[in-house]
């Protein structure tokens, strides 16, 4: 369990909480994932799952990622409107990356809708760049950005 601030606080996910994570990426996310997908997410080999708990109120804020070999794959990352623009999701992000980084792990990756600018300052304040592009990638047309970031102390971000 780890400190997130005043009454509040980050745990570990597991398969338990499919049906608290499907409300909360509801409440999140425009176009979410399905329960289905959400229940891979738990159950995957390396799943890497923190939930941001407000005391009172329950979980606001989830991040959902997998480690693949030496690589830490960022899924999905979600706040409540409510709870946004509080330092939740990088805290999220900076924690998970300090513990996959002190693991081991070589680098971070994760996709994202060209057109989340938001998703794209939150991700290039952690130190990630743009490596690749997915032409009309999302079933709304919408182009898919491929970012990732060295991890391993010592290495810089590409
Ligand atoms: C993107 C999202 C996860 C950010 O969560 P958050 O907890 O509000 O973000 P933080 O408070 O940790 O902000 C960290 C940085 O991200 C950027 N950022 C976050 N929200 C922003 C906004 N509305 N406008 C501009 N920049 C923003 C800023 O650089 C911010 O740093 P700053 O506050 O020092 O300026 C949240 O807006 C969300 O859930 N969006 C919908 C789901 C989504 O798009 N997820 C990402 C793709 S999976």
């Amino acid at each position: 369990m780890g400190e997130a601030g005043a009454g509040r606080f980050v745990r570990g996910g597991s398969p338990s909480d499919e049906g608290v994570l499907a409300g909360l990426v509801a409440e999140c996310m425009d176009h979410g994932w399905g329960r289905s997908q959400i229940a891979a997410a738990l159950a995957a080999r390396g799943a890497r799952v923190r939930l941001v708990v407000e005391t009172g109120r329950g979980p606001v804020a989830f991040l959902l990622a997998r480690r693949i070999v030496d690589v830490l794959e960022i899924d999905l990352v979600g706040v409540h409107p409510d709870h946004r623009r509080r330092g939740m999701a990088r805290q999220l992000l900076e924690t998970l990356i300090a513990e996959e980084s002190a693991a081991g792990l070589a680098e971070a990756r994760l996709e994202l809708a060209a057109s989340n600018g938001t998703a794209r300052r939150l991700y290039e304040g952690l130190g990630f760049v743009v490596v690749g592009s997915r032409s009309r990638y999302y079933p709304d047309g919408d182009d898919a950005l491929l970012l990732a970031r060295f991890l391993r102390e010592g290495t810089a971000s590409r």
